[in-house]
């Protein structure tokens, strides 16, 4: 006899696949994205690849988020983008960690699945780049609203309780930058284990240029606005309220 779980079980989406789960998470497509084991030049390609599509995957959402925050920032709604960020934080944190996964990978293993990456390079990495665009963008937004409030970064956190959307949305964007500082070191200390720091890339980077690319922030007077509040403090216990 036929039951309502029966009804259930039956998938209703269009797509391919047994089930709506299948049919709507494309996984039939989305799994046949990684080379067949006969093809892998090592066992260690399929870690390889999981990591890199998955990476490029939460790239894709944590860029996505950023764009949405960003439009919330154009339009006042700073509870709103201050939330939007926060997830495209926490998302970013987990291609930092998957980095480690591939420290797994040793040097003469890793050798014989270079050799299969043509000129393939992380340069190119398209989550990547779409992080590179949103990042000025974002903070371009920023300043328009702070113009608009009339105030300097000094006031904003000398008076952050009174501003306290801004504020939350300054530190969000310094969370991001430092995210993406720290994506580029954990890679810095995983490409000088696996291939060496003294060495030229699949594009012919030296990885050197990794290390000189983590010079890079996108809002460095958000990290500036501490030296001079430091600054100002010292000036301050040792001219106008000496310290006994
Ligand atoms: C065995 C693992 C890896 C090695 C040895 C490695 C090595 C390198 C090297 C040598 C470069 C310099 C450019 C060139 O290729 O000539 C580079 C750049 C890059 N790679 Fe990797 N990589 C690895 C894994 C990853 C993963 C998992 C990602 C995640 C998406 C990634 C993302 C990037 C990015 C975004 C750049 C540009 C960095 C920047 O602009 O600062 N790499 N990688």
């Amino acid at each position: 006899m036929k039951t309502n779980a029966d009804d259930l079980r039956k998938p209703i989406l269009p797509g391919k696949g047994a089930s709506d789960y299948e049919r709507y998470l494309q996984t039939e497509d989305l799994l046949s994205l990684q080379k067949r084991p006969e093809d892998f030049l090592h066992p260690d390609e399929l870690t390889f690849l999981v990591v890199h599509q998955s990476s490029e995957l939460l790239l894709k959402g944590v860029a996505w988020e950023l764009g949405r925050a960003r439009e919330h920032i154009a339009d006042g709604d700073l509870p709103n983008a201050a939330r939007l960020l926060r997830r495209a934080n926490q998302m970013l944190d987990y291609p930092i960690s998957l980095l480690h996964v591939l420290e797994t990978i040793t040097p003469y293993d890793y050798q014989l699945i270079r050799a299969g990456l043509g000129h393939g390079s992380g340069l190119d990495s398209p989550g990547f780049l779409a992080l590179l665009h949103i990042g000025p963008r974002l903070g371009e937004a920023f300043y328009a609203e702070m113009q608009r409030a009339r105030i300097s970064l000094d006031e904003l956190y000398r008076r952050h309780q009174e501003f306290f959307g801004l504020h939350e949305v300054a530190e969000c964007l310094l969370d991001f930058d430092e995210r993406v500082h720290i994506f580029r070191f954990h890679h810095l200390k995983l490409a000088q284990r696996i291939i060496g720091g003294g060495v030229v890339g699949t594009m012919g980077t030296p990885v050197e240029v990794l290390h000189q690319r983590m010079e890079h922030l996108f809002y460095r007077e958000l990290w500036d606005i501490r030296n001079q509040i430091t600054a100002k403090a010292n000036e301050e216990n040792q001219y106008g309220n000496p310290r006994p």
